[in-house]
């Protein structure tokens, strides 16, 4: 819960994204205590997924209860 909330990264295992940019990128994620989840954040943290989406339109949508906005405007700095 607090890596959660202070938005400490996991750290993931290697990977390699398909294309180096995309027209439009549809995230869903998650809220966990009102913030957002880990591997969302940690995600949004890594840096080959933080240069494809530089300059490129994101849509969020995220299944979550009734507890959601301040993790969306979490997301929305990212
Ligand atoms: C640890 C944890 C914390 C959560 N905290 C929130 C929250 O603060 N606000 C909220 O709206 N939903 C919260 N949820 C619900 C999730 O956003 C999500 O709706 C729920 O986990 C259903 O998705 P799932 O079936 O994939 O687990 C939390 C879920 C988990 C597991």
């Amino acid at each position: 819960m607090p890596d959660c909330v202070l938005g400490v990264p996991a750290e993931l295992k290697p990977f390699t994204l398909q294309e180096t940019s995309y027209d439009l990128v549809i995230l869903g994620y998650q809220a966990w205590f009102l913030s957002p989840g880990i591997p969302t954040n940690s995600i949004l943290n890594h840096p080959s997924v933080q240069a494809v989406l530089k300059n490129t339109p994101v849509i969020t949508i995220t299944g979550a209860r009734n507890m959601w906005i301040s993790a969306m405007e979490r997301i929305k700095k990212y």
